[in-house]
């Protein structure tokens, strides 16, 4: 892939992109440049650019607006004591995105076309790339998107397609240290259905999520944990989190895939785990078996994972009549440092698992 690169003239200046990186927030500043590439059927992804950072013009008919054809992700880059910065198995995101674009009727985009446009944009932008102190886990995080770019109400696949990746400076996820979250059972909502877009990241699944995550405010929750759409009785996941029970007998528990977004979060900690010696389990696991195993002792830890907080520990689930609690346990809090101290370059990486970038 041929990239052309427009710098932008008026970058943020270095005073105003201090005081950005020493509060960043999530999600509200980005960097002075994007990547575009387009696909058409005949010319397939051609036109990659990495251009100044701007608002894009659609035409009202543009597909996307109206049949929500998209797909995303979510990744972020690491700078590590030395200056140079890496991201974390950004493979695992380009074939995470190819599955989500099967399934939404896109081309598929390479993986190594995916890893190196994310590279390119990052090593055009470096210095948004915060420093990062132990217990302060700055980052930078990517927002690689696919979407219908072609004006045309007709109902079908879209004969173009954008793809493009922008960047926002992000803070700790847990100012002054981690803390558990409490969680909302949503009874009356679900997120996906067998042979529905549940494994794919697409906007829909979040657009369907809010009305829950509006219920689960209301009742003074973080996040609600959705349940399977035909029995309404297993657990699928969070809003945006995997979730994971950690067994009194050393057995590791999660719900199988399916219907559920294959964090990769999810994935490294099941290879984590599996190595410690914890016996993993990937199953169903119904709603009952979280109640009733912390009422009884035998589940000791709950957590949710996944690139936002990497690993949160689960300190309450909320229902309609009843809760249970739990805290904050040493498998949980060592699997959340093993990880953080991995992507921050301060421990030996045996998996091969970070990406140089710079
Ligand atoms: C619905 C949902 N599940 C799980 C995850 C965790 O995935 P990952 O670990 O790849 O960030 C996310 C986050 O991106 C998500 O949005």
């Amino acid at each position: 892939m041929e990239i052309s690169t427009t710098r932008n003239p008026n970058p943020v200046t270095d005073e105003r992109l201090a005081e950005i990186l020493a509060d960043p927030g999530f999600g509200t500043f980005f960097t002075d440049h994007m990547f575009v590439a387009e696909w058409t059927p005949d010319k397939g992804w051609h036109k990659a650019r990495i251009e100044p950072y701007g608002p894009i013009a659609l035409d009202p008919a543009t597909a996307v607006l109206h049949y929500a054809q998209e797909t995303f992700e979510g990744m972020k880059a690491y700078r590590h004591d030395d200056g140079s910065i890496w991201s974390f198995r950004p493979e695992q995101n380009a074939a995470r995105m190819a599955r989500s674009s099967q399934r939404l009727a896109f081309p598929e985009l390479p993986i190594d076309e995916f890893v190196t446009a994310v590279d390119e944009l990052v090593r055009v932008d470096q210095r948004w790339v915060p420093e990062s102190a132990e217990g302060d886990e700055k980052s930078l995080y990517i927002r690689p998107f696919m979407f219908a770019s072609e004006i045309f109400l007709g109902v079908r696949a879209a004969q173009h397609v954008t793809f493009m990746v922008i960047a926002s400076p992000a803070g700790a996820y847990f100012k002054g240290g981690v803390k558990p979250v409490r969680l909302w059972l949503s009874e009356s909502y679900t997120r996906a259905g067998r042979g529905g877009m549940g494994a794919a990241k697409t906007g829909g699944n979040y657009a369907s999520s809010l009305a829950a995550q509006d219920e689960a405010y209301s009742k003074g929750c973080d996040q609600v944990v959705f349940l399977d759409a035909s029995e309404g009785k297993y657990i699928e996941e969070l809003g945006g989190m995997n979730i994971f029970f950690v067994y009194a007998d050393g057995r590791l528990v999660t719900p199988e895939t399916g219907t559920i977004l294959e964090g990769i979060t999810r994935a490294s900690i099941l290879e984590l785990a599996a190595k410690r010696g914890l016996k993993i389990e990937e199953r169903r696991v119904a709603i009952e078996e979280w109640q009733q195993g912390v009422a009884s002792g035998e589940i000791t830890e709950v957590f949710a994972c996944g690139t936002a907080a990497v690993v949160t520990p689960v300190g309450e689930l909320l229902w309609e009549g009843g809760s249970v609690t739990t805290e904050a346990g040493p498998v949980t809090m060592e699997l959340r440092k093993t990880l953080v101290d991995l992507q921050f370059g301060r421990a030996e990486d045996s998996f091969d698992w970070m990406h140089k970038i710079v």
